[in-house]
């Protein structure tokens, strides 16, 4: 972790969050309205909160599984491999998907991981972002769902982490470096 001292300044409130994965909510549940049993995919970890959040305000049937990938380590740096470090426990073949990530940036995490997961065949896959930074894309990915688009800042909380802190913040803040 980085030794140098910064603080979090509040960019989007919980209030704020919740209000909008309210709105967000009610348009998943038309999009999987014929669904039996929607299987929510948590890429683990940043998404942790966001998905805990999102199911119980889905308020319908679903399985909840996670995956994780590795393309981060501890910089601030997107680096362009993608590995699979935790796979699904269950089977996705003719199930519908929702595939939850807390940020798309550069964007090869999610396209790795939608396009692993299609190969599976479920007879439905879809996408969503809490966060989106689309001026530092570097592969073509859209989410089929942003929360909110935010400019080039690194953020923390609501389950996204600086050096493994500030996940457990309700809200979501952006790191600001401060001389000593
Ligand atoms: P991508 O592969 O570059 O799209 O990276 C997505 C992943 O990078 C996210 O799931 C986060 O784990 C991490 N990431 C990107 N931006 C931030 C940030 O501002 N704060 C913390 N993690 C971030
Ligand atoms: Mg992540």
């Amino acid at each position: 972790m980085s030794e140098r001292p910064y603080v979090i300044d509040q960019m989007i409130s919980a209030k704020t969050i919740a209000a909008r994965i309210e709105e967000l909510c009610t348009e998943i549940r038309r999009e999987f309205a014929d669904t039996e049993k929607l299987v929510v995919v948590g890429l683990l970890r940043g998404s942790f909160v966001f998905i805990a959040d999102l199911v119980r305000e889905l308020d319908m049937p679903v399985e909840v599984d996670f995956i994780e990938a590795s393309s981060y380590g501890s910089a601030m740096v997107s680096s362009r491999e993608v590995r699979i470090l935790k796979d699904l426990r269950g089977a996705i073949e003719s199930r519908d998907v929702l595939v939850v990530e807390d940020i798309v940036d550069t964007g090869h995490t999610l396209s790795h991981v939608t396009s692993l997961l299609k190969s599976r065949h479920p007879a439905k896959l879809k996408t969503i972002a809490l966060l989106d930074k689309p001026s530092r894309r570097e592969v073509d990915f859209k989410a089929d769902w942003v929360g909110f688009s935010i400019p080039d800042e690194f953020v923390v909380g609501y389950g996204i982490d600086y050096a493994q802190r500030n996940r457990n913040l309700p809200y979501i803040g952006k790191v600001r470096f401060v001389e000593e």
